[in-house]
């Protein structure tokens, strides 16, 4: 039987990973799940129940409740304070149990799937096909983040924008539970000095080695 093409994109806020897995999803016709997305509705959903990021069992109830087909990647879940929340309420291993199932039935439909994060080469898709851990410096993701939130309107310096994402790498990385860290199988593709074409190209071409390696 033929293994379907599991595409996992990991890596850190702003490197790139969003952009390069909905492109790859275009262009292998493959659906695609963004699943910082799935840990920013529970951040949110947790605060805009009047509850603190503090309480597990809070955001496991809200995890557990989460509606995947009503998520949207809109400003609500895209702002900077709504990635805080997600990558706080992360680290709760209750909470990435209530969406690990949801995740793995995504990865398993039988054409195939892209799906980025922070653990879907280690834990959701350990099997994938095809594994990709993007990078880049903090200070050019720094940049490219505050370009996106500054251009719409929201008011954040520099600065600030480059300790959060220091924090937030910190934080993703230092958990207990399913840590951001790069599958021993997967290939490291650093986006610092590459445009959005470029980027996308290396990753197609690291794709097309995989399903060569693979027969798909
Ligand atoms: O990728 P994005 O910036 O939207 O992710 C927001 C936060 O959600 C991350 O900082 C991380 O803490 C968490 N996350 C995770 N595992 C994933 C995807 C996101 O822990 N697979």
């Amino acid at each position: 039987m033929t293994r379907a093409l599991i595409i996992a994109v990991d890596g850190p806020a702003a490197s790139g990973k969003g952009t390069i897995a909905a492109r790859l999803a275009n262009h292998y016709g493959l659906p695609h799940l963004d699943t910082g997305l799935l840990y920013r509705a529970v951040g949110v959903g947790v605060l805009e129940q009047g509850g603190s990021l503090d309480d597990q069992q809070a955001a496991e109830a809200v995890a557990r409740a989460l509606d995947a087909a009503s998520i949207t990647a809109d400003e609500r879940l895209t702002n900077g304070e709504a990635g805080e929340a997600a990558s706080r309420v992360a680290g709760y291993p209750g909470v990435r149990a209530a969406l690990l199932e949801l995740q793995q039935a995504f990865a398993s439909q039988p054409g195939g799937a892209v799906l980025d994060g922070r653990d879907i080469g280690t834990i959701i898709a350990p099997d994938a096909a095809a594994k990709l851990f993007i990078t880049a410096t903090p200070e050019v993701r720094a940049t490219r983040r505050w370009k996106q939130l500054t251009g719409r309107g929201e008011t954040i310096a520099y600065e600030d924008m480059l300790a959060d994402i220091i924090r937030r790498d910190e934080r993703d990385a230092g958990r207990g539970a399913a840590p951001m860290v790069q599958a021993d199988d997967a290939v490291l593709l650093d986006t610092t000095d590459l445009s959005i074409d470029a980027a996308f190209d290396a990753a197609r071409r690291i794709v097309e080695a995989a399903r060569a390696k693979n027969g798909l």
